[in-house]
């Protein structure tokens, strides 16, 4: 009988837990969408949410713990995976067969790694305040931290909103085919939802890029003010 650890060391064990902490990581991200959408309602919204999140240290620092494992689970597992697939076929296929496969799934570890360089940087900036010092917390007329003031000085240059659009990008790309790839992955095949199942990736990857995006040229175009 196979070990659980023979299990997860094999193709189809990492596939199901890069699967896993995939969705789990698609879950934040949602989330986070729509936590920062509330930049349209105004600063007092937007604070506001940032430091009811901020008042439950407890929960704060396990979903970030919790996200940090996830993403590194994933990380590991998706290079891992990229080198045995090398490694089983260390000669490039002269003529390639693309009928099947789609854009964005031949493009998963590019579109991976573009969101992963877009998450350090996007940690550095509005996170710890390391790449743009004078947008560090400061607080608004309420005291709470001013995450409004922060994203909305972000957002007026240009460097940065091409940066974050660059990020989006890699973002659609990867969750067009990961939610639906995932879910297939996990044995999620079935005739009455097969369509529902392809249609998530698209659907998912497209309300999450154009709420982003929403966010991002809204204030370059001084839609949403300081
Ligand atoms: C327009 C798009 C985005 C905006 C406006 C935005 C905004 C923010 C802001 C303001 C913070 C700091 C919150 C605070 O200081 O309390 C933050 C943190 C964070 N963001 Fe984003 N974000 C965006 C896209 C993304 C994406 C696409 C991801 C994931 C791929 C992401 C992952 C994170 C993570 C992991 C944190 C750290 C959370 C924490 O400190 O607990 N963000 N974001």
């Amino acid at each position: 009988m196979a070990r659980p650890s023979n299990h997860f060391q094999s193709s189809v064990g990492s596939k199901v837990v890069m699967a896993l902490s995939g969705l789990g990581l698609v879950i934040y991200v949602i989330f986070h969408m729509l936590g920062n959408l509330q930049v349209f309602e105004g600063a007092h919204a937007l604070n506001g949410y940032a430091a009811f999140l901020r008042d439950m240290p407890i929960l704060l620092w396990t979903a970030r713990i919790g996200l940090l494992n996830l993403a590194a689970l994933h990380i590991i597992l998706a290079i891992r995976l990229t080198l045995r697939n090398h490694r089983a076929r260390p000669v490039a296929y002269t003529v390639r067969e693309y009928r099947q496969a789609s854009f964005a799934s031949r493009t998963m570890a590019a579109s991976g790694l573009v969101l992963l360089l877009f998450l350090i940087f996007h940690l550095l900036h509005l996170t710890a305040g390391v790449i743009d010092p004078s947008s560090v917390d400061r607080l608004d007329t309420e005291g709470h931290r001013d995450v409004y003031g922060k994203v909305v000085h972000a957002f007026q240059n240009p460097f940065i909103v091409a940066l974050y659009l660059a990020g989006q990008l890699g973002l659609g790309l990867h969750l067009n085919h990961a939610v639906t790839s995932s879910l297939q992955t996990l044995g999620l095949e079935h005739a009455a939802f097969n369509r529902l199942f392809k249609a998530a990736g698209p659907a998912i990857a497209l309300v999450v890029v154009l709420g982003n995006v929403a966010i991002i040229l809204a204030i370059f175009l001084g839609i949403v003010r300081g």
